[in-house]
Formats: C-alpha cells, sequence, structure tokens
C-alpha cells in the first residue's frame, strides 16, 4: 500500500466519512466495538516481534490502536497532541510520539513499546536504572521516559546530563523526577 501522511489521510477519511454520516470519535473502536463498515482497512502491525493483524478506522492513531485494539495499556495517553511524551514508542529504533500518528501508516514498521523493552526476562539498563535511581513518583510518564531513553542511548546522544536534558525534553513529569531520570539515563549509558 502506498505510505501517505496524516493530513491526507484524515483529510480524505474525514470527507468520505462525512458524506457516509460515519463520523465519530478517534480512537473509539475498542476490542468490544469491532470497527464495521466501509472504512475500515486490514492492517497487520508488528509489535515487539509479533504480529498482529488488524481490521481498523483510518483515522484511529497508533497509541489508541496499542492500548485499545491490542490490550498494550503500557504506552501512556496524556495529551494526546504530542506535547507530554507519555505515548512514546520506537518505531524502526526511532521514538516517535505514538499519539501523532496513524496505525495504518505503520504496516511493515518494527514497532516497539514499553513491553517489549525487556528481554527473555531480564530487566533493561534503562529500566533497572530507573528502579537504582528511583526515578519516578506517580509513574504516568514513566514509561514513555524509559523507552524514550532506550531511544536515545541507541543515538549515542546521551553524552552528559545537558545533553539527557535536552534530548529528553519532550518527555514531561509532572512530579518533576527529573534529576533522578537523567541520573538514570547516564547509568543506564554507561552499563550498555
Ligand atoms: S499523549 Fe502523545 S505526546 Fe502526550
Ligand atoms: S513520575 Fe509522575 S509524571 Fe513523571
Amino acid at each position: 500500500m502506498p505510505r501517505m501522511n496524516r493530513r491526507t489521510f484524515v483529510a480524505g477519511s474525514t470527507a468520505s466519512s462525512l458524506a457516509l454520516g460515519l463520523t465519530r470519535p478517534s480512537g473509539a473502536a475498542t476490542a468490544e466495538t469491532e470497527p464495521s463498515g466501509p472504512d475500515v482497512i486490514d492492517v497487520v502491525l508488528s509489535v515487539n516481534g509479533a504480529e498482529h493483524a488488524l481490521a481498523i478506522d483510518p483515522r484511529v492513531t497508533l497509541l489508541d490502536a496499542l492500548r485499545d485494539r491490542l490490550g498494550m495499556t503500557g504506552t501512556k495517553k496524556g495529551c494526546d497532541q504530542g506535547t507530554c511524551g507519555a505515548c512514546t514508542v520506537l518505531v524502526n529504533g526511532r521514538r516517535i510520539d505514538s499519539c501523532l500518528t496513524l496505525a495504518l501508516m505503520h504496516a511493515g514498521d518494527r514497532i516497539t513499546t514499553i513491553e517489549g523493552i525487556a528481554q527473555t526476562g531480564k530487566l533493561h539498563p534503562v529500566q533497572a536504572a530507573f528502579i537504582d535511581r528511583d526515578a519516578f513518583q506517580c509513574g504516568y510518564c514513566t514509561s514513555g521516559q524509559i523507552v524514550s531513553a532506550v531511544g536515545l542511548l541507541g543515538e549515542g546522544r546521551a553524552l552528559d546530563r545537558d545533553a539527557v536534558r535536552e534530548h529528553m525534553s519532550g518527555n514531561i513529569c509532572r512530579c518533576g523526577c527529573y534529576p533522578h531520570i537523567v541520573d538514570a539515563v547516564l547509568d543506564a549509558q554507561k552499563a550498555t
């Protein structure tokens, strides 16, 4: 299927939905209410090494597909508009806000969520460092922080405190755990 951007997709699907009287809130589809109708498109998402075939409304974001269709609720919804980073996942190793992209655009991509960070039952060094450094309070931002940190280490840009702060500035922590988060990322960098 040819790739298309979000703007093109939303414009096209919204117009056709309005014409057909099929509008509904983004993400309204759940496992209990399987989507149906002319707008539903088949897609296979590769998440944490497993393939998932979905019939999906093209307007559903990757975040909503992960949480509401696949039951992977480790990825959090905070702002739902790309400003908090709670929904961070890796797509082909690159950090993205999953609330800002459509699930349908990621057929064939390698998606990694917080549920896929630990390997063979062993915590990832970033996860272990977050525990050791007590780098969370309420924990709501933590999965996004950890996935973002894993991505940052892969980028090789966690050079010092300032660099970690800069390159993780898209991940907001309302509990203000930033000093411990930076400590944890730097510890993990030394351990990897
Ligand atoms: S929920 Fe995606 S950036 Fe906040
Ligand atoms: S630990 Fe509460 S928002 Fe970060």
